[in-house]
């Protein structure tokens, strides 16, 4: 178990928590890194890099999701190393496309370029964006989720998996050189989640599948901005055509048994009241 500090970037999101409050519980000194984080960390302000390193020995790496993200995580990494980080985890994604063409695939080159011991984690879609992203979690609130996925099916993976992944590769042996795709157990249809999450909470929440022009309305009545809109037409159209509607084995390589079922996330979800 390495003795230096473990930073943890993205520490304020869906997987960073995660990953932070599983290193404490296990008595590692964590730095907890984002912009609103304890320790302050801003991709875009590189005078906040080099304090967040200091004495670091291994990173959790959340990127920006700005188009220059690739090229900042290859700056940082170079950093990283040079001031005696041995390992990187990084969150990457299965292998999407961005809408401006640019593959995710250069910060995962970046950071096996680095010289680091690196590992990285490449997860479908969480099952938390339905409890933790605002604008998914405000439709199931308001008793109607609009879709735009057609009939097509995913294997939402539990960040809880990925946390899992990640604290074993950033602590444990045996995870360098490892890319994991991570998914969960199951393929559902937005019905289906929509129809779980309704059961589990005793809800009356109705699905409505709709075109992706009438998405693109409904979205941007609802306030969000026109390019984030446009990215998640980009998102759903590849769900809607099953281009990630496979399981992988990220999980069981990675920490030797089976991921999380959805329902499992549904049912300690629904108990924290977060969907009434
Ligand atoms: N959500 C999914 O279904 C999904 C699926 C596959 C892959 N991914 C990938 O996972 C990554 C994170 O997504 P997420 O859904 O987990 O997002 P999230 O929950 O919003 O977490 C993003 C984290 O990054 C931090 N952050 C954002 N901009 C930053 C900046 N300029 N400088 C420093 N920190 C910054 C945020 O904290 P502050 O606001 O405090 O800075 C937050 O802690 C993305 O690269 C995404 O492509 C997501």
């Amino acid at each position: 178990m390495t003795t230096k500090p473990i930073l943890v970037l993205g520490s304020t999101g869906k997987t960073g928590r995660r990953v932070l409050s599983r290193l404490r519980q296990h008595g590692h000194e964590v730095r907890a890194a984002s912009r609103k984080g304890p320790t302050r960390f801003d991709w875009n302000d590189r005078n906040t890099w080099e304090p967040a390193l200091e004495g670091a020995g291994a990173a959790y790496l959340v990127d920006s999701q700005q188009s220059d993200a690739a090229a900042s995580v290859r700056s940082f990494a170079e950093l990283a190393v040079a001031t005696g980080v041995e390992r990187l985890v990084l969150l990457s994604a299965r292998d999407w496309v961005v809408p401006d063409g640019e593959e995710k695939l250069p910060a995962e080159r970046a950071v096996r370029e680095s010289g680091a011991q690196w590992t990285i984690l490449k997860p479908t879609w969480f099952a938390q964006n339905f409890s933790e992203d605002p604008f998914y979690r405000g439709q199931l609130l308001d008793g109607e989720f609009v879709m735009s996925t057609g009939d097509g099916v995913e294997p939402f993976v539990d960040a809880e998996d990925i946390a899992d992944v990640a604290v074993a590769a950033l602590t444990e042996d045996g995870h360098g050189g490892q890319a994991y795709e991570l998914t969960g157990p199951r393929l559902l249809s937005l019905g289906d989640v929509v129809g779980e999450i309704a059961r589990a909470t005793g809800r009356d929440i109705a699905y409505r599948p709709v075109p992706p022009e009438e998405y693109t309305a409904y979205a941007l009545a609802k306030g969000l901005p026109e390019d984030y809109v446009a990215l998640l037409n980009l998102l759903n159209g590849w769900i809607e055509e099953r281009r990630f509607a496979t399981l992988a084995d990220g999980v069981q390589r990675a920490l030797g048994r089976e991921p999380r079922d959805f329902a499992d996330y549904v049912r300690r979800t629904a108990a924290t009241g977060v969907w009434h």
